[in-house]
């Protein structure tokens, strides 16, 4: 695997790979990787010629207050875990390669509505910055297919919808949620949970999974689900700060005859915010 801490260095080596008509995937990542970002890499070799993994902690869709400065930054593990995984280039900008002319006056591509709500509601500006910078990763690295992670669920959400309106000519291809045995998402945040909030953290997926459940069986009173799930949550000790049942693909509260339906929830323990989701396609009732 090469490593390219430059965007002329990246892009020269893969218009090579372009000549020899390589299909190239994109993996964008904000490194401390585990197994589900490697499974990203791996959904991205198995269509894909060539896989450029970034990883660029982007300061740009951090809040004032979040963990910009104390995200975990493990770079060298990460260059090993990639290398064995197959990736070919691993893309690693420094922020004024990124942003050489500071982030105030940064152009900025903004995708409305959608970002306003569920995680964009308690994070103003995070989705912005996440439009912007996979805009720019998108421009440099040029992919046939970029792949991301279904546990950030309105990020893919948002980034489907901004390659549409926008004509993005990239295939945006979600990756399964990984999940540890007890049911908790990975993510680099679980890194902040707590040994005490460990055992019952996964209250998160379980009540998903039991509000996706019902509404399998039948139930449509949505607003009744979401109180309980929330009870639920705080029962074992947590803050919710939001969980909702929406349509997949706008994000807006499911309506009763939508089909495609996913189950969104966040808490917060005590040094960190979780999110989760559970995906269900309802069969025709008719
Ligand atoms: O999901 C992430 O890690 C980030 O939001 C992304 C897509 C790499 C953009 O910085």
């Amino acid at each position: 695997m090469q490593t390219f801490h430059t965007i002329n260095g990246l892009r020269q080596a893969l218009a090579a790979e372009r000549a020899q008509g390589k299909r190239i995937g994109l993996v964008p990542t904000m490194g401390n990787l585990h197994e589900a970002h490697l499974e990203l890499v791996r959904t991205a070799l198995s269509s894909c010629d060539i896989v450029v993994t970034s990883i660029f902690v982007n300061a740009l869709q951090f809040g004032l207050n979040e963990d910009w400065d104390r995200y975990p930054r493990t770079i060298e593990v990460d260059t090993h875990k990639l290398e064995d995984a197959g990736c070919h280039y691993l893309f690693h900008p420094s922020d004024s390669e990124m942003y050489p002319n500071g982030l105030d006056t940064q152009s900025r591509v903004i995708c409305p509505t959608m970002t306003d709500m569920l995680c964009g509601a308690s994070r103003p500006g995070h989705f912005e910055g996440v439009t912007t910078v996979v805009t720019k990763l998108f421009n440099i690295v040029q992919p046939d297919e970029a792949v991301f992670g279904l546990k950030d669920y309105q990020q893919l959400a948002v980034i489907r919808r901004m390659a549409e309106d926008l004509c993005m000519p990239v295939k945006i291809t979600a990756a399964a949620i990984h999940r540890e045995p007890d049911g908790l998402a990975m993510s680099s945040r679980n890194g902040y949970i707590t040994a005490a909030e460990r055992p019952v953290v996964n209250v998160l997926y379980n009540t998903l999974q039991e509000i996706a459940n019902r509404i399998n069986e039948g139930n449509q009173d949505f607003s009744a689900l979401e109180g309980e799930g929330k009870k639920r949550i705080q029962a074992a000790g947590f803050r919710v700060d939001y969980l909702a049942i929406c349509n997949s693909r706008t994000l807006e509260p499911a309506a009763i005859d939508d089909r495609e339906i996913t189950v969104l929830g966040a808490l917060y323990t005590s040094a960190a915010r979780l999110i989760d989701n559970v995906s269900l396609t309802l069969e025709n009732r008719g």
